[in-house]
């Protein structure tokens, strides 16, 4: 993948001008050129690499074509006939950003800013980086649309680097590779295929909005299916599970563990051996795989995870239960290897529910509007009902997911970083019956992978998952969401404001 490079200075520090336009990519051999949203050209986006505490500047401009690539249902809130079908903002994921820069769904613009929405303020975005080292991801989040648009190509990694990581010398380009995995479905003649009706259709609504799509074909980096020649040594991977639905549980082949070294929001404390790596929508793990006793192989990277996760159907051995391969060199490039894999990587000072200065309880729930699709929300609200969350300039905050669904969803918070408590079973039958929500179980702790910082969280149905988070550094309107993109898009997307 490329790299962004700066087009100038802006009070002394890069400035970046980031066009997005539409392209044709052949996104494999046999398959014919398909038609892309890109950022600068490139699918995926060109990746950030920054310093901590460097600001940047980017310039996002919409220079996309006045129709929309996929169908848009104009029954969604925020996409309605009135709205200019083509609209943009880009969010970094994961990034502590100023409101004014974080990519307010309704801060939207139009080629030209011809037309902007109504939380628009300003057409360029600072991004101060004042946060540890690890892998983010900038994607569209323009109201209503967002799965479209990311679903098109509008999503690029964005990388920051720190100290603290440099002095674990771990593995360096070439050898450190991010690998974005995305599904994607395609008709024959090489376009992106979305379903513009959900099973079962709704015939009122014409495109409509469905519960969720998964594609039966495994993009990584912006390839389908691709292999990697790697050489016999340690290796150092930024994986991002970029799909709108998706969620994928990867091994390898060869029964080879991987080192997990990092999660959203940066280092673990220390490396944590795994075989099997769980990531939602939305959710990065950062890996050392070390290939130095596969001489000669052909490693696949593979998938079991159910979708919808976790009670839905086992992926097809032959298609989306593949991502990639890595095919080992039998030598290696220089005989001058650093294949030291640290025993401790960070300090996590680890929160307790003692620490916390409110308790909130939040429900992930269903309810049906009038064609009878369901509606997913957050707390039972919809996204135009008035604020309901003001935490506190760093007050910290407990907050419970009660999710009343059958899937699991990845709950993300922007511009904080939190850690998981505890998850815990609840008696369904129970709450379906009286409302009461009764722990049946102990609380488990967070897997071993899960115990540093996170900005998204897997909640389970049938569980309380908690989270604790100090709501900082800066005040201002943010919002959550679910990250299965085809729920946020329909109401599981809620304000917040930090109050100073
Ligand atoms: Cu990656 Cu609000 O999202
Ligand atoms: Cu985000
Ligand atoms: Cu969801």
């Amino acid at each position: 993948m490329k790299h962004m490079v700066p087009s100038s200075c802006l009070n002394n520090q890069p400035f970046f001008e980031v066009r997005m336009i539409q392209i044709m990519k052949k996104l494999h051999r046999d398959l014919p050129p398909t038609k892309v949203w890109t950022y600068n050209g490139e699918f995926p986006g060109p990746t950030f690499r920054v310093w901590k505490n460097q600001p940047i500047h980017v310039l996002w401009t919409n220079e996309l074509p006045p129709k929309h690539i996929l169908p848009v249902d104009t029954t969604v809130h925020g996409a309605e006939r009135d709205k200019p079908e083509v609209r943009t903002v880009v969010h970094l994921h994961g990034g502590v950003t100023p409101a004014a820069s974080d990519g307010y769904p309704e801060a939207w613009f139009t080629k030209g800013f011809k037309k902007v929405g109504t939380h628009f303020t300003q057409a360029v975005y600072t991004y101060p980086n004042i946060q540890n080292a690890t892998t983010l991801w900038y994607h569209d989040h323009a109201m209503g649309i967002t799965r479209l648009n990311i679903y098109a190509g509008l999503a690029g990694l964005y990388i920051i680097h720190d100290e603290e990581e440099q002095r674990l010398d771990l593995p360096t380009i070439p050898y450190e590779l991010p690998l974005l995995i995305q599904d994607r479905s395609f008709h024959p003649d090489g376009s992106l295929f979305y379903p513009s009706q959900p099973d079962p259709p709704v015939p009122e609504v014409n495109p409509s909005v469905l519960p969720d799509f998964f594609g039966d074909t495994i993009l990584v980096n912006g390839n389908v299916w691709p292999y990697v020649e790697v050489e016999p040594r340690l290796y150092r991977f930024r994986i991002l599970n970029g799909s709108n639905a998706r969620f994928y549980r990867i091994s390898l082949s060869n029964g080879v563990p991987f080192v997990q070294i990092g999660t959203d929001q940066g280092l673990l404390a220390e490396p944590v051996s795994i075989t099997n790596i769980l990531l939602a929508p939305a959710e990065r793990a950062d890996v050392l795989v070390d290939f130095s006793s596969s001489k000669g192989e052909r490693i696949t990277v593979l998938n079991d995870a159910e979708s919808p996760f976790p009670q839905g159907t086992k992926p097809d051995p032959l298609t989306t239960g593949m991502i990639m391969q890595f095919r080992v060199k039998s030598q290696l490039s220089s005989s001058k290897t650093n294949d030291r894999i640290p025993t401790q990587l960070s300090f996590i000072p680890k929160l307790t529910e003692s620490q916390a200065h409110l308790k909130r309880q939040l429900l992930l729930n269903t309810r049906p509007d009038s064609y009878g699709r369901s509606i997913h929300l957050l707390d039972d609200r919809l996204w135009m009902e008035p604020i309901s969350e003001t935490p506190k300039l760093w007050g910290v905050e407990i907050w419970s997911f009660v999710n009343v669904t059958k899937a699991a969803h990845p709950i993300h918070l922007h511009m904080v970083r939190f850690q998981i408590l505890d998850r815990q079973p609840y008696d369904v039958e129970g709450f379906e019956e009286e409302g009461k929500i009764v722990p049946t179980g102990p609380r488990r702790s967070p897997d071993p992978n899960e115990r540093g910082w996170k900005d998204t969280v897997r909640a389970n149905p049938n569980e309380i998952t908690r989270i604790i988070v100090p709501f900082g550094p800066y005040t201002g309107l943010y919002v959550w969401h679910c990250h299965i993109l085809e729920h946020e898009d329909y109401e599981m997307m809620r304000p917040f404001y930090v109050i100073p």
